[in-house]
This record gives structure tokens, sequence and C-alpha cells, in this order.
């Protein structure tokens, strides 16, 4: 198993793990993404299973030590599995994350306590600027947020856009396509009258990056694609209502 290393945004590198065996033939890919700052922070902690190839990738980018902060967008393995491999061996090392995942899990999940953030909150890393936005339930758990890095327009957005493959680390294609196809096939969101706002309030900021945890990551228009995928959710939501009715 092997972590590779792409800038995809100015000091922006994911680190992307490719299962294959998942949804073959295309597999699946599992990514990474260090912010190299005075405080640098990874988003996605990685399966436990994946800690030695991201701790070796994550070397070449900043000595391990250094890591000051790391966050994810909810509590699942492949989000935060890793979290207390990443504490242990970085001793400065703090998780950030909302009020909600603190609350319900990463107080005690955690060997250390976390950084609780607000929506809308920011850290100043030196250099690079994350944001803290709360989306719960998006696209699933309670505890669900993702940060945007300001300096870059960078929107770290975990699960959303979700898609098979194991292209090229950006593409400035159709991400929107992809994704309602792996949404079709796996059903991992959790549908619901909050889905399409939540999403719609992350095309506000117009990001000019979109970071996947899984595919390829999107360079463009961010709002243009935030809100295509909030179509594709209310399309959704409105035919459940009149099947019910
Ligand atoms: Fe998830
Ligand atoms: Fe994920």
């Amino acid at each position: 198993m092997q972590a590779k290393i792409d800038e995809i945004a100015d000091g922006i590198y994911r680190m992307s793990v490719h299962v294959a065996d998942i949804a073959p033939p295309a597999g699946f890919t599992y990514n990474h993404f260090l912010l190299r700052a005075e405080e640098p922070m990874l988003f996605h902690c990685g399966l436990r299973a994946m800690f030695p190839p991201l701790r070796e990738a994550l070397g070449k980018l900043v000595p391990i030590e250094r890591l000051r902060w790391l966050g994810f967008g909810h509590v699942e393995a492949d989000e935060c599995g890793a979290m207390n491999a990443w504490l242990a061996s970085a001793p400065d090392a703090q998780v950030a994350h909302g009020q909600t995942a603190c609350m319900v899990s990463v107080n005690d999940l955690a060997d250390r306590a976390p950084r609780v953030l607000s929506d809308g909150e920011t850290i100043d890393l030196g250099g690079k600027r994350v944001r803290y936005i709360d989306t719960p339930h998006v696209p699933h758990g309670w505890d669900a947020g993702v940060l945007y890095e300001e300096t870059t327009g960078t929107l770290l957005c975990g699960d959303l856009f979700a898609h098979v493959g194991n292209g090229a680390a950006v593409t400035d294609g159709d991400v929107v396509g992809p994704a309602i196809a792996a949404e079709q096939m796996f059903r991992y969101t959790s549908l619901g009258p909050s889905t399409a706002p939540n999403i719609r309030k992350l095309a506000a900021l117009a990001p000019r990056t979109l970071a996947l945890m899984h595919g390829a990551s999107y360079r463009g228009d961010g709002a243009r694609a935030l809100h295509a995928l909030a179509d594709y959710f209310d399309g959704e939501l409105r035919a459940a209502m009149s099947r019910a009715a």
C-alpha cells in the first residue's frame, strides 16, 4: 500500500491511497490532505491500516513532529481511525472539530483533548487559514463538518462528491456526474430537508478547488458544482416525498 502525493492547490497536498477491490474494476481512492503552513494541518487522519504509508508520505512534506492540527469531516474509520496514531507521533498535534463532534465522540475517542470550533470559527495556521463549517447530516453524520482554506479558496469537502476510480489528482472536468453515479451505487447520503440547503451554504463560499476524500479533486467553478449537486438532492427528496404521498 502506497500513498501518492500531488499538490492540488498552493501548499495543499493530496496523499492518495487507491484500493482496487472496492467498486471494482474502478477501485476507490482514500485521500488525505496536508496543508503546509507554519502550523501544518492534516485533514482526514485515515484508516488505521493506512497509517504506515501515510506517515511515510507526510514525512516527505513536513517533519511529522511538526504536525500541529488534525481535522476530519465526521467520525468514521476512514476519517479518523488513525487519529490517535498521529497524536502519538506528533507531540503538539491536536484534533480540531466542531462542537457536536467533540461533545458526541472526539472528547472521548481522542487521546488528547480537542480544540472545539464553533460554526464559522477560523484557525490561522500561519500562511494558511481554515474556517470550520457545520454541515450536520451532510452527507452523513450529525457531527459532520467541512473546512474551507481561505487563502487558496479550497473547500476540504470530505465525502461530498465522492466517486470511484483512480484518475488524475485534479480535474477540471465534470465531478457532479461521477458523484451522482457513486451516490446511486452506495446510497451514502442521509437525504433530508437540510441536505440541499447545507450544500448551497457551501456554494456561497465560491470555492476554486474542491478537495475530495474519494476521487479526483476539482478545480473550477466550485459554486456551480455545489449547486448542481444540491439540485440533484432536491430532486431526490421531491421524488421520495411524492412516493410517500
Ligand atoms: Fe463518511
Ligand atoms: Fe469517506
